[in-house]
């Protein structure tokens, strides 16, 4: 046996690498959550508001039947006009209360994505997590007994603040995972977090089914489920070890470094750890802390940031929130019969394919994976799109559409989902990883607040802006054409920057 493989793998490991990945769990379980039930909440939308489809309905037919004459408002000519715009209004008012449930969910994300490594740095890794969670449970808390009072309030800030929560924890399970893992697993441990997402959206399709939680009666279980990771990870975190790089490079604190050392690796020897770990905080102490402002301002910087955000952009802007938010009104759109269990299907797909890019990312190229899948997502689109224009004229055309929603998804597990977020940590050195952590995040969470707020009304007006939304980023990542040796993702960085003058450490962690 190597010695690595006699280091690594302990008991220690694995429960603190899975307790920290109920964060990413429940972050993929909020995304996916909103799918299934969606006609289900907007039927018991429509009844909180007292405007019912069947209001809408008996609004029309009594304006067409009665010989009495309906009250109409100022300008309105007829009645039926009047019932007409009532309908419309109604429907508009509800399309933005569900667009505005989807989507408050992102801006807790925005918001949050600033603070994750600032809480960890303060708090330590644990505590922090720790307290992340209060936000993860008044979130569920809100949305669970959200059918006691005006639904679609509790609805909209439960789930902003359980953005709050995903948006601390998109920075801190990453960094934390990312420490704890010996060097040799640190890729592997890494995807994890996406790994992690991926299963959260396939759990909360499932228990999104019409005969588990997703019905009239139980959808606000379903909703508030989040709490169930929330209070495990709560319990476990106390026999998780701190990060012992947060121990010993930012408190300076090697006794008990040595002791987490001891625990993660199983070993008593763990000078290895700690040389690597001395060597970090002797680069870390000559190098100065950036701000956001000196990333954009300073040459060296202003590349590799411009590519971090073009990633995040591009990963959000493929339109891939709108599948797992919508699917199941997508798949309803294109003629299928069973649009839930489809919607299943797209979660197992997703996460197949997440596992298969654990292996592909290091094999195949960051910058080729990306673009590969970019441009598979693309050609998808427009089959989606014209499979959808052609349904009423041709109905196989929901088979086209259902399979390039299919392989869409494919194609963003590839490359476009993984990639962005653990290749911004390697693009950066100690000191300006934390501020480049931080606006990259924000630059995801951004993205995906406007597609969740604009993706079901543009769908709504004309399917073909699908194709916008999914063409532009392609086109801008060709652009900017972030630049990847064939080996190693950062040497022409590195390389480009040394040639003036300044240069950019190789990242240990990540
Ligand atoms: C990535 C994205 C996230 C998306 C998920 C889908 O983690 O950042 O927004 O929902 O992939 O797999």
């Amino acid at each position: 046996m190597t010695e690595s493989r006699c280091t690594t793998v302990t008991g220690t490991l694995v429960l603190a690498v899975f307790t920290a990945v109920l964060s990413s769990f429940q972050f993929g379980y909020d995304i996916g959550v909103i799918n299934a039930p969606q006609q289900v909440i907007i039927t018991h939308y429509r009844h909180v508001l007292g405007v019912s489809l069947d209001d809408g309905i008996a609004i029309n037919n009594y304006a067409l039947n009665s010989t009495e004459e309906l009250p109409t408002s100022p300008g309105d000519p007829t009645p039926v006009s009047w019932a007409e715009e009532e309908a419309m209004t109604s429907a508009s008012l509800i399309t933005m209360f569900w667009s505005l449930s989807v989507s408050s969910f992102a801006v807790g994300g925005m918001i949050a994505s600033f603070f994750g490594g600032l809480l960890g740095d303060k708090l330590g890794r644990i505590k922090a997590l720790l307290v992340a969670n209060i936000l993860s449970l008044v979130g569920a808390l809100l949305m669970g007994f959200s059918k006691l009072g005006p639904s679609h309030i509790l609805i909209i800030s439960g789930r902003g603040i359980s953005g709050l929560y995903c948006g601390l924890i998109s920075g801190l399970v990453p960094m934390y995972i990312g420490e704890i893992a010996p060097t040799t697993l640190r890729g592997a441990i890494g995807a994890l977090h996406q790994l992690a997402v991926v299963t959260g959206i396939l759990i909360s399709q499932i228990v999104g089914l019409d005969f588990i939680l997703g019905n009239h009666e139980l959808w606000h279980i379903l909703l508030g489920l989040s709490a169930v990771p929330a209070i495990l990870q709560c319990l476990l975190l106390f026999f998780c070890p701190e990060s012992p790089r947060y121990l010993y490079i930012k408190l300076d604190e090697e006794a008990k470094a040595k002791k987490s050392l001891k625990r993660l690796r199983g070993s008593d020897d763990v000078t290895k750890d700690i040389t690597e770990m001395r060597k970090e905080r002797e680069e870390a102490s000559n190098e100065k802390k950036v701000s956001i402002i000196q990333l954009f301002t300073n040459a060296s910087y202003r590349q590799p940031i411009l590519v971090a955000l073009m990633l995040h952009a591009a990963q959000q802007f493929s339109g891939i929130n709108g599948i797992f938010y919508y699917s199941t009104s997508i798949f309803q759109t294109a003629g299928i019969s069973q649009p839930v269990y489809a919607t299943i299907g797209v979660g197992a797909v997703n996460t197949v394919f997440t596992a298969v890019s654990v292996f592909l990312v290091e094999k195949a190229g960051r910058r080729s994976l990306f673009l590969i899948g970019m441009s598979g997502m693309f050609v998808c689109a427009i089959f989606m799109s014209v499979g959808l224009v052609l349904l009423n004229k041709l109905p196989w055309m929901s088979y086209v559409s259902m399979t390039s929603i299919f392989l869409f998804v494919c194609f963003f597990e590839i490359g476009p989902g993984p990639i962005p977020w653990f290749m911004v940590a390697e693009f950066f050195s100690q000191g300006p990883r934390p501020a480049a952590l931080a606006i990259a995040a924000f630059s995801n969470w951004t993205g995906n607040f406007i597609i969740a707020l604009c993706f079901q009304t543009s769908a709504d007006l004309m399917c073909f802006s699908f194709l916008l939304v999914w063409s532009w980023p392609l086109l801008y990542s060709h652009f900017l054409k972030f630049q990847k040796p064939k080996e190693n993702p950062l040497r022409k960085l590195q390389q480009s920057s040394e040639r003036r003058g300044v240069q950019l450490k190789r990242p240990k962690l990540l």
